[in-house]
Order: C-alpha cells, then structure tokens, then sequence
C-alpha cells in the first residue's frame, strides 16, 4: 500500500481524544490528499487539542476542525452536523466522505444480566453507543460518495450486555445501510484487544471473575495490541479497499 492515498477526502472520526481513534488519526492523516479536511470528535478538550497540535505540526496541508461534543447526547450530534455543514466547503470538491464511528463505552459492566440496569441507564448507554452511530446518516452531504463506518467487537462477554448488545446492533445497522447503498462502502472493524483505557476498566471492573482475570493475563503477558499496530491494519483495508460492504473484519483474522 505505499504510496496508496485515500484521495481528497472529508473524514469524521469520533473518538479521537485517545486510544485507538487518536492512533488512527495519526495513521490516516498522512494518506489523505492536500486539501482534505479532518474533523475529530470527542468531549475532552486538552485531548483534542494536543492531537490537533501534532496533526497541525506534521500534515500542515491538512485541515482539522475539532469538534468537542458528547455524542450521548442530541445537542453533542447537532454540533457534529453544524460542524460538517460549516467546515466542509466545496462538497462537490472532494472525492470521498469517510465517516469513522469510533467512539464507544463500555457501559456498567460490573453487573451480570439478571441484576437489570434501569431502564433511563440502557437509554443512555444506547444513546451513545447505537443512536449516535445510526444519526451519523445525515452528515452524508449530497452528491459525495460515502466510505466506511466502524469500529465494532461483536462477541459475547459475561457481564458485557449492554457492550455486546449495542455492538450487535450497530453490525445489523451497518450490513443494512450497505445493503441499501451499494455506493457506499461499509465495514465493521473489530480492532482486537487494544491496550487502552477501555481495557483498564474491562480487567478492573467485569462483574465476571474470569474474565478479570483473562484480561489481567493479557496485559501481564504482553498480549495487549498497541492501537497503532491494529490502527494501521484498518488503514491498509482502506486503502486496498477490497473487502466485501457490509462485512465485518477482525484484527485477528487477517
Ligand atoms: N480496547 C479494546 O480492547 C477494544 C476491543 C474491541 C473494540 N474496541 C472498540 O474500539 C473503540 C475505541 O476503543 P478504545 O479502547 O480506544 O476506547 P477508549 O480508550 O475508552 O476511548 C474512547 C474514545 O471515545 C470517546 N468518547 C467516550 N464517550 C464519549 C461521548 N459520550 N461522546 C463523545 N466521545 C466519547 C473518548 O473521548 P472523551 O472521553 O474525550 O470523550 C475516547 O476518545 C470503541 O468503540 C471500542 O468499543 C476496543
């Protein structure tokens, strides 16, 4: 993939104040043409504008709008869109729209499936983690051809529902919007186990011994994945840009 670019390109990616996004960022930033425009989304402020900073520093032909926002929330994804309608001039201009759903949380995984979240809990952690995905669809600005939509992990976890659940679900929603676009381009990415702050939770804070454990085994054996190493598995699926829409691919996998 040398020398391969993804062209001039608009790319939202959410998610970007750390681990994996902030990899990717750095990773796609160098592929993308002169005049293209990024736009990381995030909440925190300080991590963003450090990431911003370095961007700005090493691909000053790029341009990056930040976009602070909670994506839990209605007023977090109008300001995404905002953003979009403001800072992507000249629609017709660019050559690809990639839209990266890269923000997740965990939710509270430090109970088993019958000790019930409430029911406001659920809402909110879909609010995140699968409306704001499936409201992604209106930052498609007309006439430009859209490209991928990620980052999924789609396998059970004891103590996991909500994660696995709302993963499951952003897959189907994904396959869907292939099925019905066949000009855009759609992949689930599963980016392995990422050694993030996601995991830190995940191995402290699993209702499931076992999989406290699991996880604790994996960062003490060095098993964890630097995020660039999987960061840079998806920019190469992009650029070879030969998967199958809809499909979803794992890190391990390949
Ligand atoms: N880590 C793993 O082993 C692993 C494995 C499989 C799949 N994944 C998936 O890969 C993706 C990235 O994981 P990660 O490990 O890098 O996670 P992470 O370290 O927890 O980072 C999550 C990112 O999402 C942002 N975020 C969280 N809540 C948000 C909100 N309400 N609104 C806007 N942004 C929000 C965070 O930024 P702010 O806090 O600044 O908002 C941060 O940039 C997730 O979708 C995760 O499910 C991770």
């Amino acid at each position: 993939t040398q020398g391969l670019s993804l062209g001039k390109a608009a790319c939202i990616l959410t998610g970007a104040s750390r681990g994996f996004g902030r990899s990717l960022a750095l990773l796609l930033a160098p592929r993308l043409e002169t005049g293209s425009v990024l736009i990381p989304v995030a909440r925190s402020q300080g991590g963003l504008a450090e990431l911003e900073a370095e961007l700005r520093s090493s691909f000053p032909s790029l341009k990056v709008h930040s976009v602070q926002a909670d994506l839990s929330t209605e007023d977090g994804l109008q300001l995404v869109l905002r953003a979009v309608q403001d800072k992507l001039p000249g629609a017709a201009d660019l050559e690809r729209l990639l839209v990266i759903n890269n923000a997740g949380s965990l939710g509270d995984i430090s109970k088993s499936f019958l000790d019930c979240p409430s029911p406001a809990e659920v809402n909110s952690y879909f609010a995140f983690n699968v409306t704001s995905a499936l409201c992604h669809h209106i930052l498609h600005p007309e006439g430009l051809p859209g490209a991928p939509w990620l980052v999924q992990d789609c396998r059970p976890f004891k103590s996991w529902t909500l994660y696995c659940t709302g993963k499951a679900s952003r897959d189907m929603m994904f396959q869907v919007l292939a099925l019905e676009n066949p000009g855009v381009r759609v992949l689930s990415y599963a980016p392995g186990h990422l050694d993030t702050e996601m995991q830190q939770l995940a191995r402290t804070k699993s209702a499931d011994p076992e999989m406290r454990e699991q996880f604790l085994r994996m960062k003490q054996s060095g098993q964890l994945l630097d995020c660039s190493v999987s960061a840079q598995k998806l920019v190469t699926l992009l650029l070879q840009d030969t998967f199958a829409s809809g499909a979803h691919i794992d890190f391990y996998e390949l």
